[in-house]
C-alpha cells in the first residue's frame, strides 16, 4: 500500500517536472504558421485596401492563369467538405480530392518536406477559420500540369529538436521560401538550389523597376551582426537606414519567435559562402 502510494506520487511528481510548462497546441502551432512565416494569406487572402474576408480566395497569379483558392471551411465554395486527410494531400502532393492537379503557383514542391505535425497544425488552424461564401473562378493554364509532383510523400518527421541548423533550414526553406526567392534560377528555370544557394540574384518586376534578391551567404552578410541581420529580416531596415523593397513580406516574419529567428541566422551563417 505504502508502495503503491509511493510510486503514484512518484508519477505525479514526475509528471509535473516532465510536463512543458507551454506546450503549444497543434491548434497554436497552426495559427503560428499560417499567419506567420508560411503566410497563405499572402495568396490566398483577396487582396486591396482593406483586405477582403481571409484565406477566401479569388487573387490572380501567373499573368491571370492562376487564381487562388477558397480555402476557408466553407462547405459549397471552399475546403470544408474535404477531409483532414484529403486536405493534407492536397498540401502536399498538390491533388484534390477529385484526382485533379493543383497548379504551380501552389508551392507544393515545398510543401512536400512539411512535417506531418505541421501538416496536422495547419490543418486544425484552417478548420477554425471563419467560414466564407465566396465562388472563385477556375484557373486555366496554357501549358498542362504535371500529373504528379513526385512520389506520394508518405512521413516526414520534424527536424531534430537539438540541431538548430537543421532547424533554420527548414524555416528558411519548405516554410519560409527564403530560399526559393534569394537562390538565382538554373538553366530549368527553377531556383538553382544544388549550385547556388542563398547566392542571391533573382529578379523581381515591380512596378517601378527591378530588384533583385540579396545574398544571404555569408558572402553576403557577413558585415551584418546577428543583431543587425535580425532587425532587417522582421522590419526591412538595414542599419544603414535603408529599406528593402519588394516581394519580401516582412510583417509575416515580424511574428517569428526569437528561437525560430536565432535558428534561420544559425542556417544563414552556416551556408556556404557564394559571390
Ligand atoms: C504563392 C501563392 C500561394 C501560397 C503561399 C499558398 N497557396 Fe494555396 N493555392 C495557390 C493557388 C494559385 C491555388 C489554385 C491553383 C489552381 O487552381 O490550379 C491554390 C490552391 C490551394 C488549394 C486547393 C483548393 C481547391 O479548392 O482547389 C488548397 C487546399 C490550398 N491552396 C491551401 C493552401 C494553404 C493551406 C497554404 C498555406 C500553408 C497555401 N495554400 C499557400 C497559391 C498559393
Ligand atoms: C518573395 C521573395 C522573397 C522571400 C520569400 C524572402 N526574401 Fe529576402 N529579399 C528579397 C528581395 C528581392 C530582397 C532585396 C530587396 C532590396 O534590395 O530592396 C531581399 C532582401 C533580404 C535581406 C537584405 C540583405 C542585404 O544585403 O541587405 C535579407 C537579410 C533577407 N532578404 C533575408 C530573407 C530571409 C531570412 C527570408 C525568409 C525568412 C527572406 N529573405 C525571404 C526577396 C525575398
Amino acid at each position: 500500500m505504502i508502495d503503491r502510494t509511493k510510486s503514484l506520487l512518484t508519477a505525479v511528481v514526475l509528471g509535473l517536472a516532465c510536463a512543458p510548462a507551454l506546450a503549444e497546441t497543434p491548434l497554436e502551432r497552426g495559427s503560428y504558421l499560417v499567419n506567420g512565416i508560411i503566410g497563405c494569406g499572402d495568396c490566398h487572402t483577396p487582396r486591396g485596401k482593406p483586405p477582403g474576408p481571409f484565406l477566401s480566395g479569388g487573387n490572380k497569379q501567373m499573368g491571370g492563369q492562376a487564381v487562388t483558392a477558397n480555402i476557408t471551411p466553407d462547405v459549397e465554395t471552399g475546403i470544408g467538405g474535404w477531409t483532414d486527410e484529403q486536405i493534407i494531400t492536397a498540401l502536399r502532393e498538390g491533388k484534390r480530392p477529385d484526382g485533379s492537379t493543383i497548379g504551380p503557383p501552389m508551392p507544393v514542391r515545398d510543401y512536400r518536406a512539411m512535417s506531418d505535425d505541421d501538416v496536422k497544425a495547419v490543418v486544425a488552424y484552417l478548420r477554425t477559420v471563419p467560414p466564407v461564401k465566396n465562388v472563385v473562378a477556375k484557373s486555366q493554364y496554357k501549358n498542362p500540369l504535371p500529373a504528379s509532383y513526385g512520389p506520394p510523400v508518405g512521413h516526414v518527421p520534424n527536424p531534430p529538436a537539438d540541431d538548430q541548423i537543421a532547424q533554420g533550414a527548414y524555416l528558411a526553406g519548405p516554410l519560409g521560401h527564403c530560399m526559393e526567392c534569394h537562390t538565382p534560377m538554373g538553366p530549368e528555370g527553377r531556383a538553382d538550389m544544388e549550385n547556388r544557394l542563398g547566392a542571391g540574384g533573382q529578379d523581381f518586376r515591380l512596378p517601378n523597376g527591378v530588384v533583385t534578391s540579396a545574398n544571404l551567404t555569408p558572402t553576403g552578410l557577413s558585415r551584418y551582426t546577428d543583431a543587425q541581420l535580425k532587425t532587417i529580416i522582421t522590419t526591412g531596415k538595414r542599419p544603414d537606414g535603408t529599406e528593402i523593397t519588394g516581394p519580401m513580406e516582412v510583417s509575416l516574419y515580424a511574428k517569428l519567435t526569437p528561437k525560430d529567428l536565432d535558428a534561420i541566422v544559425a542556417y544563414l551563417r552556416s551556408l556556404p559562402p557564394k559571390g
